[in-house]
C-alpha cells in the first residue's frame, strides 16, 4: 500500500484564519484509492519549518509521497518551492511541468505556481498550490503518474 503524507503550508492556516479545504480534498484522493495517509501537518510560510517536516518524513518515516499545498506563489511569503528545492536529491521537473500544464487548461494562472517535484531517499515529494481548484486539477495529473512512480522507485522498474 502506498503511504502519503500531505502538508499544508499556509500561515493562515496555521493561524487558524482559514479553512484547509485543499488537504481534505487530497485526503478524500488516497482514500478513494486505498491508499494509506500516513501523516498530516500544517505550517505557516516558513523555510526551515517546511524543509524539516519534509526531511523528516522522507528519511524517519520512509514515505513514498508526500503532497504540499500552499505556498507555491508569488507572494512574499511564499517559499514552498525553496524549501522543497534545498531537501530534493533528484529533481523531477517534467512532473511540475505536467502539473502547470494541466492547470493551464482551466487558467493561465496555473503558470504562477512555482510548485517543484523530486526525490529524496524513496520518497517523491510534490508541491501544489493551494487552492481547492488547483488541487482537484492536479489530482488528475497525479493519478496517472503516481502509481508507477511509486513502484520506479521502490525498484519494481518491469515496464511489461
Ligand atoms: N493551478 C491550477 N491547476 N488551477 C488554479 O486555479 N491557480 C494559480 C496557480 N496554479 C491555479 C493553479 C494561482 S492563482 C496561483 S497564485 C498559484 O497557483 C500559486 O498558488 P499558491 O501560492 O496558493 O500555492
Amino acid at each position: 500500500m502506498i503511504r502519503v503524507a500531505i502538508l499544508t503550508v499556509s500561515d493562515g492556516v496555521a493561524a487558524g484564519k482559514r479553512e484547509d479545504t485543499s488537504s481534505e480534498v487530497l485526503v478524500a484522493w488516497l482514500e478513494q484509492r486505498g491508499w494509506s495517509l500516513a501523516e498530516r501537518r500544517v505550517v505557516p510560510d516558513e523555510a526551515p519549518e517546511i524543509a524539516a517536516v519534509l526531511t523528516g518524513w522522507a528519511d524517519r518515516a520512509k514515505l513514498d509521497l508526500v503532497l504540499t499545498t500552499g505556498g507555491t506563489g508569488f507572494g512574499p511569503r511564499d517559499v514552498t518551492p525553496e524549501a522543497t528545492s534545498g531537501v530534493l536529491e533528484r529533481p523531477a521537473p517534467g512532473l511540475a511541468e505536467a502539473l502547470r500544464a494541466a492547470g493551464m487548461q482551466s487558467t493561465p494562472f496555473a503558470a504562477l505556481s512555482r510548485g517543484v517535484a523530486g526525490i529524496r531517499g524513496s520518497c517523491l515529494i510534490v508541491n501544489l498550490p493551494g487552492s481547492e481548484g488547483a488541487v482537484r486539477e492536479s489530482l488528475e495529473v497525479l493519478d496517472r503518474v503516481v502509481p508507477h512512480a511509486v513502484d520506479l522507485l521502490a525498484g519494481r522498474t518491469d515496464h511489461s
